[in-house]
C-alpha cells in the first residue's frame, strides 16, 4: 500500500497548492491512501465544510485536525456528518466528532486514521498515550485494519518520538504535525512503524509558520497585538511523508519526505519510482 500524508494546510495558498497537485500525485504514484492535516486551512484557523469537500474532491481519503479543529464553529456540527474528518482523540468525552476513523480506500483496504494531541506546551487534554493505546487495542493492525496512521499533533519532539516508539510495531505510520516545519528524521523504527517528527506544512514558507511576518514580529517585539494573524499569500510549498506499507504485515518498509514548491529543497520518494 502506498500512503501519502501532507502536513498542515495553511490558508488559501496552501489549499490551492494541495488541490492543484493532489490529483496528479495520486496518478503518478498510484497512491492508495491520502491523509491531510487541514486544521489551518480556513484563513489559518480551522476548517469549513466547503474546504473539506474541496479536499475530498481533490483526492483526500481522510482529513485530520489539531488544536485549531473548532476555530470555525460550524465544524462542531458538520464534523458529525463526515467520518473522514478526524479531530484529536483525547479531547474531553462528549466533544463532537471522532478521534479515530476506519477509512475504506478505493482499492478496498481499511486504514485506521487516528488524530491525537500532545500535552507539552499545548492545551491539557487527556493522556495521549493511554488514548492511543485504547484505540490500538480496540482495532489491531491486520485484524481490524490493513494499515494504521497516527497524526501526532504536538509541539515537543520528545513527546512525538516517545509516542512513535510507544506504538512501534503496532501502527504503520506516526507522523508529527503542528510545528509547520519539516524535520529531517524520517525513518522506519525498529519494529516497522514509519516515523517523522514533523511533516511540515502546505503553505507559503516566506512567513512565520504560514502567517504574514509583520504581526508575529510585532507581537514578539511589543507584546501588544496590533492585528489578527493573516496567512501569507504567496505560492505555497507542499510538504509531507510518503510511506510504503507491506500488505502482509501492515508495517512500513520505507518512508521519505515529499516536498514540492518554491521554498524548500524538492524531495520525492525514491522507492516510488514512476
Ligand atoms: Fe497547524
Ligand atoms: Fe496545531
Amino acid at each position: 500500500m502506498r500512503l501519502l500524508f501532507l502536513g498542515d494546510i495553511v490558508g488559501r495558498s496552501g489549499r490551492k497548492a494541495v488541490v492543484d497537485a493532489l490529483p496528479g500525485l495520486r496518478r503518478r504514484y498510484a497512491l492508495d491512501c491520502v491523509v491531510i492535516n487541514a486544521e489551518n486551512s480556513a484563513g489559518g484557523f480551522g476548517i469549513t465544510q466547503s474546504i473539506l469537500e474541496e479536499l475530498i474532491e481533490a483526492g483526500a481519503d481522510a482529513v485530520t485536525l489539531g488544536n485549531h479543529a473548532f476555530d470555525q464553529k460550524d465544524a462542531l456540527v458538520f464534523i458529525e456528518r463526515y467520518p473522514q474528518l478526524i479531530r484529536p482523540v483525547n479531547y474531553p468525552k462528549g466533544t463532537p466528532g471522532r478521534g479515530a476513523s476506519l477509512i475504506r480506500t478505493a482499492g478496498g483496504a481499511d486504514v485506521l486514521v487516528i488524530n491525537v494531541m500532545g500535552r507539552i506546551f499545548m492545551p491539557e487534554l487527556d493522556d495521549p498515550f493511554r488514548a492511543i493505546d485504547a484505540e490500538l487495542t480496540a482495532c489491531r493492525l491486520k485484524q481490524g485494519a490493513d494499515a494504521i496512521l497516527i497524526d501526532m499533533h504536538a509541539e515537543a519532539t520528545s513527546e512525538k518520538q516517545a509516542l512513535g516508539y510507544f506504538v512501534d510495531g503496532r501502527a504503520s505510520v506516526v507522523v508529527g504535525t503542528h510545528t509547520h516545519v519539516p524535520t529531517a528524521d524520517d525513518r522506519v523504527l525498529p519494529n516497522g512503524t514509519a516515523y517523522i517528527s514533523d511533516a511540515g506544512m502546505c503553505g507559503d514558507y516566506n512567513s512565520v509558520l504560514g502567517m504574514d511576518i509583520e504581526e508575529p514580529i510585532n507581537r514578539f517585539i511589543t507584546k501588544i497585538p496590533r492585528q489578527r494573524f493573516e496567512p501569507a499569500g504567496g505560492p505555497a510549498t507542499i510538504s509531507g511523508l510518503a510511506v510504503e506499507i507491506d500488505d502482509k504485515t501492515g508495517l512500513a518498509t520505507a518512508c521519505g519526505a515529499l516536498r514540492i514548491g518554491p521554498h524548500l529543497e524538492p524531495a520525492a520518494p525514491a522507492f516510488w519510482a514512476t
